[in-house]
């Protein structure tokens, strides 16, 4: 929501996360073409892996349609030739056909070049998107978690996701377009220059100009792209909450339909005016150009009839010259805009490399000491963690604990006592800034995250509701590529109490389990803990921790839950977070955690004797359950 706080009274933008963090458009002409070179070489860059046949059939066809210009001008001269000569019409005629065949001839060609150019074209821009995109999502998902918690990097990944990849069929379509107009011009240039040299001078009055505005005209949409982007993101936001399911409800239950309305008014009212704007300063410097590049034109038509009086040129040459420069004035406009849009969507493209480029470095660095198949201890030392960007304020400070393979612990403390975040640092989620954890003796930070995941199995305290089937949402628990476990699966189900939900579903094991898409189906919190719960038990792993897994639960499936866990917990090391602490006294031993240090522990009985902490909120609940406050 960036966006709506970042507006100021005076309707005033500054600039949102997704827009440019550290980088700006360049100011100067060659800044602005360093840019773009820069931009090309990104784009070329992603095209030649993704779609290297397109990328050079594409190439060789515009460059082959640029020498078609050129041959065209010069065989225009063949046939005005003749026919501005003294001789009868049959006898014009006669020697303009051959002349009028090759000029026929060339257009065939160029159809043909521009058929292949547009099949290439077509698949060139989704080709390289779909690749640019998986690479981003490989390299995502291959970062540690406590990335996700920096703010920097998060919205560095946002902006390659929403625009990076977004920008990059435009960049695509826009460098293609540039290099038309660039071998289009290029083409011109010979053929006048083949002509007559002089005649290449001559070129440059009417072009100029036009070539100049469109610079202008190209800077104004540039200059105000910053405030075109806050604005419509703004729009795109409120509009989103008119029409999205996740807010329906609420803001009918508050009668906020004005609300929104009246915000997307006044975002949309501001978009409007600045795109009108923009179209009028972009309309008069069209205009002003169009007055000079006609000036250029009287002034390269009279030099050249001079030319033709002098007898430098004929009347032949003069028209094809004209033609030329109709074609380059056009040809230079077209590689203008396009360099441009070039270089507004390369911020977004070098987002998108930068990104990339941070996600490779830190893939190369990942430790390889080999996970023990099953952890005999586990050992906390002097374990100390903050989240990112939240320095100084430790969520645990100073753990010291042991545990042997096959115990069960239960974590309890106050809300914010740091229980989840321990349970993360268990799983080797997040690394401590001080301390370790250590598995049988060697610190998991020497050891690869995705192989201390295989030895766990987590049971989220917010688990995700996959919005896939049902099945789908425990086999994810552990999936296999074409391996499938229907036993397991079942015996997951029926444990965990999802398999009696299953059971009631339209499409069984089938159910669509997301009511974004057409025949799906949503469940209530507490069905939905039943397939985190059975995700947990079908991921079978010799390290257990759950977090908080009863609390939406109703009484019978929290009695539930405990079973599948104590048969789950032999011959396991299980954590189990909770704050029913009535249900956890034969647990081996409790951690009690207090703003995030670890102020207690032992077996209950050990703890209720010490009569501390732990034992007073023991009472207490041992009180709520009996009495009757309301
Ligand atoms: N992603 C996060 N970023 C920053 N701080 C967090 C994050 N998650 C939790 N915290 C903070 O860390 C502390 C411990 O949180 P947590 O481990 O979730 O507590 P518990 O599970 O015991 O309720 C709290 O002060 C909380 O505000
Ligand atoms: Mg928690």
């Amino acid at each position: 929501m960036t966006g709506i706080e970042d507006r100021e009274d005076d309707g005033d933008l500054l600039p949102p996360y997704w827009r440019l963090a550290n980088q700006d458009l360049p100011k100067g002409l060659f800044a602005t073409l360093a840019r773009a070179r820069m931009a090309s070489a990104a784009v070329i860059d992603i095209v030649r892996h993704s779609a290297p046949r397109q990328a050079l059939t594409v190439f060789l066809s515009q460059l082959l349609i640029g020498v078609t210009v050129a041959a065209a001008l010069l065989f225009m001269n063949r046939i005005f030739e003749p026919l501005f000569s003294g001789a009868d019409v049959m006898a014009k005629l006669r020697a303009v056909a051959p002349a009028i065949m090759a000029l026929g001839a060339i257009f065939a060609l160029r159809i043909g070049f521009s058929f292949v150019l547009a099949i290439n074209k077509a698949s060139l821009a989704p080709k390289a998107r779909l690749a640019a995109e998986e690479q981003l999502y490989r390299a995502t998902l291959d970062i540690p978690l406590s990335d996700f918690d920096d703010p920097n990097f998060y919205d560095q990944l946002q902006r390659a996701r929403d625009r990076g990849i977004l920008h990059l069929e435009g960049s695509i379509a826009a460098l293609i377009e540039a290099f038309a107009a660039l071998f289009a011009v290029a083409g011109a240039m010979v053929a006048l220059f083949i002509l007559h040299p002089a005649l290449l001078l001559l070129m440059f009055l009417p072009v100029v100009p036009s070539g100049l505005g469109a610079i202008r005209a190209a800077r104004v949409q540039y200059d105000g792209m910053a405030k075109t982007v806050s604005l419509m993101r703004m729009s795109t936001i409120y509009g989103e909450m008119a029409t999205k399911r996740e807010t329906a409800a609420e803001l009918r239950a508050h009668q906020a339909q004005p609300f929104i309305l009246n915000k997307f008014r006044h975002a949309a009212g501001q978009l409007r005016d600045h795109y009108i704007a923009i179209a009028l300063r972009e309309a008069t410097i069209t205009g002003v150009a169009s007055l000079f590049s006609g000036v250029g034109w009287a002034l390269a038509v009279a030099l050249l009839l001079a030319m033709i009086v002098n007898s430098w040129i004929d009347l032949a040459l003069a028209s094809a010259a004209i033609v030329a420069f109709r074609v380059a004035a056009g040809a230079l406009e077209q590689l203008v805009t396009n360099a441009h849009t070039l270089v507004q969507k390369s911020l977004y493209i070098s987002d998108y490399q930068g990104f990339m480029d941070a996600a490779r470095r830190r893939a190369e660095t990942q430790p390889t000491r080999p996970v023990p198949r099953s952890p005999q201890r586990i050992g906390v030392h002097g374990l100390s963690f903050h989240y990112p960007g939240s320095e100084g304020r430790w969520a645990l400070e100073a753990i010291d604990f042991t545990v042997e393979a096959g115990e069960t612990i239960a974590l309890v403390g106050e809300n914010g006592s740091g229980k989840t975040t321990l349970a993360k640092l268990l799983a080797g989620l997040y690394r401590p800034q001080k301390g370790m954890v250590a598995w049988d003796g060697h610190d998991l930070a020497d050891m690869a995250p995705g192989e201390i995941a295989d030895r766990v199995s987590v049971v989220m305290q917010n688990p995700v509701r996959w919005p896939d089937s049902a099945r789908a949402n425990i086999e994810i628990g552990r999936y296999r590529e074409g391996v499938e476990n229907e036993e397991k699966l079942l015996r997951a189900a029926e444990q965990s109490g999802a398999l009696s939900i299953i059971e009631q579903l339209p499409r069984g094991w089938a159910t669509l389990l997301s009511r974004e898409f057409h025949a799906g189906h949503d469940l209530s919190g507490g069905q939905w803990q039943k397939f985190a719960i059975a995700r947990g038990l079908y991921r079978d792993c010799p390290i257990v921790i759950w977090d908080e897994p009863t609390a939406p639960l109703d009484a019978k499936a929290e009695k539930a839950t405990y079973e599948a866990l104590r048969r789950l917990g032999r011959g396991r090391t299980a954590f189990l977070i909770t704050h029913r602490l009535m249900s956890i006294r034969s647990v081996d031993r409790i951690l009690f955690l207090q703003d995030g240090r670890l102020a207690e522990q032992g077996s209950h009985d050990e703890l209720m004797e010490r009569d501390g902490a732990y034992a007073a909120l023991f009472r207490l609940q041992s009180e709520l359950y009996n009495s009757n406050l309301l």
